[in-house]
């Protein structure tokens, strides 16, 4: 089985934004981080990353079509503050889906503080740094 990792908007560069908010660690160090979280649980993990609200989309649909597969890890970044077309798609798949934020997302600017992924989301992780990705995968497992 294969968690499938889905990082939105401007995590790419993770590492040099804003370093005092998000941390130094890189978009790679957080795939080797959920590697090793899934391996204790007997899971790989398919980590991506895009720009695109749609292609985030797509994405959650193919894990809704992926037999067996055991959840969604998601960091919408600011897409989490705006797209209703992302609560559809976690709403539409059968699959648990994680919200993950680095940073604790409700410390910082009010534009921040909504979210319309919650609502649909199995369960939330904020504000612990990128250790949240490992708690997330761990929390998928106690499911
Ligand atoms: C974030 C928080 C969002 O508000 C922000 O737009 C991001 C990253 C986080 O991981 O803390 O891009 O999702």
């Amino acid at each position: 089985p294969t968690v499938l990792v889905l990082n939105g908007p401007n995590l790419n560069l993770l590492g040099t934004r804003k370093p005092e908010v998000y941390g130094s660690t890189t978009l790679d160090d957080v795939a080797a981080l959920c590697r090793s979280a899934a391996a204790e649980h007997g899971w790989a993990v398919d980590l991506r990353q895009s720009n695109h609200e749609g292609e985030l989309v797509d994405w959650l649909h193919e894990a809704g079509r992926t037999d067996g597969c055991p959840g969604v890890v998601l960091n919408a970044g600011a897409y989490t503050h705006t797209s209703v077309a992302l609560h559809d798609a976690i709403e539409a798949i059968d699959v648990p889906v994680v919200e993950v934020h680095i940073s604790n997302v409700h410390r910082r600017e009010p534009f921040r503080h909504h979210s319309y992924l919650s609502p649909v989301a199995a369960g939330i992780v904020v504000g612990f740094g990128v250790a949240g990705y490992a708690l997330a995968i761990r929390g998928l497992a106690t499911r």
